[in-house]
């Protein structure tokens, strides 16, 4: 795998040798674990804000003894008009061989992917409203290492799935892994065409959708991504779809709540419901430094 581009580009074989060697990862202290990037300069470039990305990219790099350099494209050449294009080629040739890169323009990635020399790698670490796929692997990760195989989960999904790249890397790897049932629950202006997902089910009500299923994924309203005409009213959308206290208790006891952060709370989520017992946000959050040290290790051929 030289790439990183989409788990839609994975056979089931190499998501499940991901999986395992980020979950190995994450059960193994750092000092027993192998400098597998020893000599190895990587770039990341954010052109989309982040936190959880960007810092856990960072952190599996120098874990696995890398070089780490952080491009901030708004002390870059990019304000004088370089391109995307022209950066990763200027820093290709300074001996870079890993661009982590997150963009708002969809088919980036791919396209960087296509133009580097061999022996270059392109990771995907947030791509418009397309992709997200090191979310998917640490989200998938988190439910597989707490509910077991996806086969045998019922999943919900709530809120903006129309603008929401982590849903569409969450349904492309769990449908690899064998999922059959997987709810998307959202207003009529956030939910999406079947096509797109054409194994879940859609739903515009949290309740009954909820009351049986293994994990909620709440999702944060992308209001980057929003035309002005499809602003919420916030008080509307709380009242329907906000994982609250209340709610929480249709499901299942041991029904576990994730949310891939930055949460806007008291609106996709209540505070006692994102901290409380239910909750895994963090555990995701903590799975994000194994995970990508997976796919850094991967692309470089370890
Ligand atoms: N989940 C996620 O991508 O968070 P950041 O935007 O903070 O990286």
């Amino acid at each position: 795998m030289q790439h990183f581009v989409s788990l839609q580009d994975l056979t089931r074989q190499e998501l499940e040798n991901l999986l395992d060697a980020a979950e190995q990862r994450s059960t193994t202290p750092l000092a027993q674990q192998s400098a597998t990037l020893q000599g190895i300069s990587i770039a990341s470039l954010f052109y989309e804000p982040s936190t959880r990305t960007r810092v856990s990219f960072e952190l599996a790099a120098k874990h696995l003894g890398a070089h780490f350099v952080d491009i901030n494209p708004a002390l870059s050449s990019n304000v004088k008009g370089e391109t995307v294009w022209d950066t990763v080629a200027t820093l290709q040739a300074m001996g870079i061989s890993q661009f982590i890169v997150r963009t708002a323009q969809a088919g980036l990635p791919r396209q960087l992917a296509q133009k580097v020399a061999s022996g270059v790698s392109v990771i995907n670490a947030g791509e418009a409203d397309i992709a997200h796929p090191s979310q998917g692997l640490l989200d998938l990760m988190t439910v597989r290492q707490l509910k077991g195989d996806l086969d045998k989960l019922s999943i919900a999904i709530v809120g903006d799935i129309a603008h929401s790249r982590v849903a569409r890397s969450f349904y492309a790897g769990a449908m690899l892994l064998g999922c059959k049932d997987i709810r998307l629950i959202a207003p009529d202006a956030w939910q999406v065409s079947p096509e797109h997902f054409p194994s879940a089910t859609l739903s515009d009500s949290l309740i009954p959708a909820i009351e049986d299923v293994d994990i909620i994924m709440a999702l944060r309203i992308q209001r980057e991504r929003l035309d002005s005409g499809e602003i919420p009213d916030i008080e509307t959308y709380r009242a329907r779809y906000s994982i609250t206290e209340e709610r929480l208790q249709r499901a299942h006891p041991d029904t576990l709540v994730m949310h891939p952060g930055p949460m806007n709370r008291n609106v996709e989520i209540s505070d006692a419901v994102a901290d409380g017992p239910q909750s895994v946000i963090f555990r995701q959050v903590r799975a994000g430094v194994p995970a990508r040290m997976a796919i850094l290790s991967a692309v470089s051929g370890h």
